[in-house]
């Protein structure tokens, strides 16, 4: 049995970010992967934040929460928008190269759903940037990392968190980790669909094991769909490319965006930009196999070197073009997930003694659907109040010890699954997940293709009691732990399509073909699904509106 005050689960920029919090207790961090190959590497355009004289919070606060279809929690967006000049600062300190501005100052590019060009960058790799900028002062402190374990329960006794049991991938032991304070930033869980920009980590294992041991899910069925994924890999092209000066245009040539949002065109937020290039799509302008161009050829090779190398060479690497000379073919994939375990904005849950920051948290920032730049913002504001909040409940709260019987239920768990000789492929299981969810519960829904995917899923879970591993070995037995997410994967997808089915409105990146259209009457609420032995359970919880009451969205 490991012991420290506090537990960190996520290696990201969140997690990493709630253990430099942490000043006078003892906290490890736990990652399924080295900290350094967490998603957070992947994030491309920029971190928003008001930082020129003539931008005001206010105006990021309101630019967040019409994005969010007036979903977003006001009182914790007011948080977000308040603290990002901090934390941009920080970084800055810290040691982040940010792009700069000819006179010297940090350079801020426009995104989608923006009033004001507020999206700080570093070239287009700033989450590389501030991912490495994070992990050096984590060295620096001299905080103790726990690398390649996966976390397969948090441990509750009597409504107080106690702690975590681990499999360690290398070797395959199971070990219980105790702590007074727990944080989950163990990221999102796109890798439930097929077309996703995720990487293969984003299973939603927090989420999954959060909600076993009685946390809330909120908000499940709103799962944003980046507009710009790379054709046939779904590797993200940034938002950013678009900010710079970039297009989309269909198979006739056409700006098509300007039909769909004659005023922000395509720079519009990600669920309207996504929806419009579906639509052409679907009826029958885009090119064959379905995509569009995005356009940069306009910008000039210098600005493209400069400003947007990083997609430059993806779209070399993976699809033989050069965008300096040709467009980049695109279309909409799986990018991130606004729902996630329920929490208020001091990063607490319903279990004492567990908290959430990062993208499996839902505060809620982002409500509906999220601005391009304020996911990053969100880690290094809420991973520092998650640390903040840990270490004084840690300080506060004497030690809870993990009962030995829940590593032993583990290891019998896990025996149980090597044991077995025959029966169902987690591939097939796998697959069959990912394509009924990008088919039934993706850009556009109705109600007769998310009950298809609830039987589905649940047809799913009864197969995956059947579920067999034939690697039997302890070293890095990456089947095995594939294995024992997908059981996380197929809660997580059931959530998704049991809150999208039961909202019976259209709102940010829920589009509901049957019901097109928001209904804040009936539907200004937050979905909250609880575990429970007998199934899934539905309930709702108000929206926190603050200072912008809820009005038409039009862009
Ligand atoms: O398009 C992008 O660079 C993504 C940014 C984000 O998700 O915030």
């Amino acid at each position: 049995m490991f012991r420290h005050d506090i537990i960190i689960v996520g290696g990201g920029l969140s997690g990493l970010r709630a253990a430099l919090s942490v000043k006078s207790a003892d906290v490890a961090v736990i990652s399924k992967v080295h900290p350094l190959r967490s998603h957070s590497i992947a994030a491309q355009g920029g971190i928003n934040a008001v930082l020129a004289t003539n931008d005001r919070c206010e105006d990021h606060a309101f630019d967040t929460i019409k994005g969010s279809d007036y979903l977003a929690d006001q009182d914790a967006v007011e948080v977000l928008c308040q603290d990002a000049q901090g934390r941009v600062i920080e970084m800055e300190h810290w040691g982040t190269l940010f792009s700069r501005t000819d006179d010297g100052r940090i350079a801020q590019r426009p995104f989608g759903g923006a009033g004001f060009p507020r999206t700080v960058y570093a070239e287009d790799r700033t989450g590389h940037h501030l991912l490495h900028t994070v992990y050096e002062q984590a060295l620096k402190k001299g905080i103790k990392f726990y690398d390649e374990w996966l976390i397969t329960r948090l441990v509750v006794d009597k409504g107080r968190c106690c702690g975590v049991t681990g499999y360690n991938i290398p070797d395959g032991i199971i070990e219980g980790f105790q702590a007074k304070a727990v944080i989950f930033a163990t990221g999102g869980y796109g890798r439930i669909y097929k077309h996703s920009t995720n990487s293969v980590i984003n299973t939603g294992s927090g989420c999954a094991v959060a909600y076993r041991a009685g946390a809330q899910l909120e908000d499940m069925e709103f799962v944003q769909f980046h507009p710009t994924t790379l054709f046939g890999t779904s590797i993200l092209i940034t938002e950013g490319a678009r900010g710079e000066g970039g297009f989309l245009v269909n198979r006739n040539k056409e700006r098509f965006m300007k039909r769909y949002s004659p005023h922000q065109l395509d720079l519009s937020p990600r669920d309207i930009v996504a929806r419009s290039i579906q639509t052409e799509l679907n009826e029958g302008r885009g090119f064959e196999g379905g995509y569009v161009h995005l356009e940069l050829m306009h910008l000039g090779k210098e600005k493209i070197f400069e400003r947007l190398p990083g997609i430059r060479q993806i779209s070399i690497d993976f699809a033989n073009i050069d965008p300096v000379e040709k467009p980049i073919p695109v279309r909409p994939g799986q990018h991130y997930s606004m729902g996630g375990i329920a929490s208020n904005k001091d990063c607490e849950t319903s279990i004492s003694g567990f908290f959430v920051c990062g993208e499996c948290s839902c505060i809620s920032v982002h409500g509906a659907n999220r601005l391009g730049g304020n996911s990053l913002l969100e880690t290094l504001v809420f991973g520092k109040i998650a640390g903040e909040n840990a270490e004084k409940y840690a300080n506060s709260h004497g030690e809870k010890e993990l009962p030995e019987k829940a590593i032993e239920d583990e290891k019998e768990k896990i025996s149980g699954l090597l044991e077995r000789k025959v029966g169902e492929e987690l591939f097939r299981i796998r697959d069959e997940l990912k394509t009924i969810l990008d088919e039934k519960s993706g850009i556009f829904r109705k109600e007769q293709d998310l009950t298809i995917a609830i039987d589905k899923i649940r047809e799913l879970k009864m197969r995956y009691g059947n579920v067999y591993v034939r690697n039997k070995g302890t070293i890095f037995n990456q089947e095995l732990v594939n294995v024992i997410e997908l059981e996380g994967m197929l809660d997580v997808a059931e959530a998704i399509c049991l809150g999208a089915k039961a909202r019976k409105e259209s709102r940010g990146s829920h589009f509901r073909l049957d019901y097109p259209i928001r209904d804040d009457n009936n539907w200004l609420k937050h979905t909250l699904i609880t575990f429970t032995p007998a199934g899934a359970q539905i309930d709702y919880k108000p929206v926190n509106i603050k200072m912008f009451p809820p009005k038409p969205r039009q862009y």
